[in-house]
């Protein structure tokens, strides 16, 4: 099949490039800037900067991961309304692709997977959050809606929808985990705040292989966490990451310390969600990587 991938180029997307070429499949990239990415995708890879521009050439299947890295800057209000509207602009991009096939009689797609986050269910506190979990009304969740809702045009047209709810992404090389490793490694790594907020989180190899899951089951749509099935609190993750590294980890980094360091945005690293993949496991997809423990142990 021809797979058409939004954010390609990004810490998810080169690894489900890999695993789709790996398997015989046909990838097609759209990123801002296709000969700056070139290098970090292999070279027989088409990449264009837009999805428009891949209308003589129509993919079967969608997958939508672009989006500004939500951690990378304060969250001022120029920047809430970047990490929105790249997200909603990519994914428009998408729907209006399959407006112009259709409009040419062309063959639509069969299934969009797009990207969300557990930031749609907001600060949860120690509730058990599955895909019926009302969420709370706050930045994260809003970015999140609008981010789903810009896809769900999509399936008035007969494409299917699936939505990914995807927890923190753990692997080497990239993601979050790359930024904690060097001060946990220095032994001064910490919790945050009282290290009870949950952090759902999912190894990569797992995340792709449950996007490709839901390419693969017609009968799926609709939101999927996309987070492992033992979520754990930032401290349980805290202590779990040192002893992998065996370093001690003692140094507690308060919350007033975060707020005052990141804003709003430390909500990221203070609050958090007991998210259960719920939906996948009853579609019968099985995690490689279900514990924190299998998972460090892989990845370290
Ligand atoms: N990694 C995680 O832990 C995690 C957790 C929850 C949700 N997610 C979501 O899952 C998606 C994939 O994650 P990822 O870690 O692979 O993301 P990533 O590496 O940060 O970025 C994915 C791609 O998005 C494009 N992009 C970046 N800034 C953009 C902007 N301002 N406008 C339009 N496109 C932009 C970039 O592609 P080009 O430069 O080629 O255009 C980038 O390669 C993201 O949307 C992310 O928010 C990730």
């Amino acid at each position: 099949m021809r797979v058409l991938i939004t954010g390609g180029s990004g810490f998810v997307g080169q690894r489900l490039f890999r695993q789709l070429v790996e398997q015989g499949h046909e990838v097609q990239v759209v990123s801002r800037s296709p000969h700056q990415v070139r290098d970090r995708l292999p070279s027989n890879c088409d990449i264009r900067d837009s999805a428009q521009a891949f209308i003589e050439s129509p993919p079967d299947v969608l997958v939508n991961l672009a989006g500004e890295p939500i951690a990378a800057k304060r969250w001022s209000d120029k920047q809430k309304a970047k990490l929105i509207n790249s997200r909603v602009a990519a994914t428009e991009q998408l729907v209006a692709l399959c407006e112009q096939l259709k409009a040419n009689g062309q063959p639509l797609p069969n299934v969009m997977v797009s990207g969300s986050a557990m930031g749609y269910y907001g600060a949860q506190g120690k509730r058990v959050v599955t895909e019926e979990t009302m969420p709370n009304d706050e930045f994260a969740h809003r970015l999140c809606k609008q981010w789903e809702a810009a896809a769900k045009p999509i399936e008035a047209m007969g494409v299917r929808l699936a939505i990914v709810r995807i927890g923190l992404v753990l692997e080497a090389g990239g993601g979050s985990l790359e930024k904690m490793l060097p001060p946990f490694k220095l032994g001064l790594g910490g919790r945050f705040g009282s290290g009870e907020q949950f952090m759902p989180w999912i190894h990569r190899d797992d995340l792709v292989a449950a996007i490709l899951f839901l390419i693969d089951q017609e009968g799926l749509s609709g939101a999927f966490n996309g987070s492992a099935p033992h979520p754990v609190t930032n401290a349980t993750f805290t202590k779990t990451l040192a002893s992998h590294l065996n370093r001690p980890a003692i140094f507690p980094v308060p919350a007033f310390v975060l707020k005052a360091g990141f804003g709003e945005m430390s909500r990221l690293l203070l609050t958090g969600a007991d998210m259960r993949p719920a939906r996948l496991e009853e579609a019968g997809f099985t995690f490689q990587y279900p514990t924190l423990d299998k998972a460090l142990e892989a990845i370290l």
